[in-house]
């Protein structure tokens, strides 16, 4: 009966890999979360900080993630 430990330990591993990642398909470097979500480091100037990859008007950009999918607020 090794196969229940190394069930186990697969399991452990798993879960181990889910939670290096808080959410989605965020990239690492993207470790401040806000209720949950995964986002880069300096949210709070996104004009600044986010445009290169959410796009010009927060609206995805090569991420694919828009930023108004979950905030109705507008940023400009
Ligand atoms: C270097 C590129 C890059 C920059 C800069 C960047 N992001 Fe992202 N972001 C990504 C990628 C890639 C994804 C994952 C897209 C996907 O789900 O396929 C992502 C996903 C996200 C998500 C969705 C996370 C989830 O779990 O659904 C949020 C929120 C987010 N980014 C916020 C931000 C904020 C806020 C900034 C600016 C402070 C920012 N990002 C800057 C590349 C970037
Ligand atoms: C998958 C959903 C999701 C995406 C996409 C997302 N956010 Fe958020 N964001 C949240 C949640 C949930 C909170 C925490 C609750 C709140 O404050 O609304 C939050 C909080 C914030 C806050 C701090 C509080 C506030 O409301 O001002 C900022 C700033 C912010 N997000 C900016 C961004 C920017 C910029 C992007 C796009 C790059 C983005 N978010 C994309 C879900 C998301």
């Amino acid at each position: 009966m090794k196969l229940i430990p190394l069930a186990l330990s697969l399991i452990l591993i798993l879960f181990l890999v889910a939670c290096e990642q808080p959410s989605g398909n965020a990239p690492a470097d993207h470790t401040g979360i806000n209720g949950g979500v995964a986002h880069k480091p300096g949210f709070n100037d996104p004009m600044k900080n986010c445009v290169s990859c959410h796009g010009s008007d927060l609206r995805g950009g090569s991420a694919g993630v828009s930023c108004f999918a979950c905030h109705a607020k507008k940023w400009s």
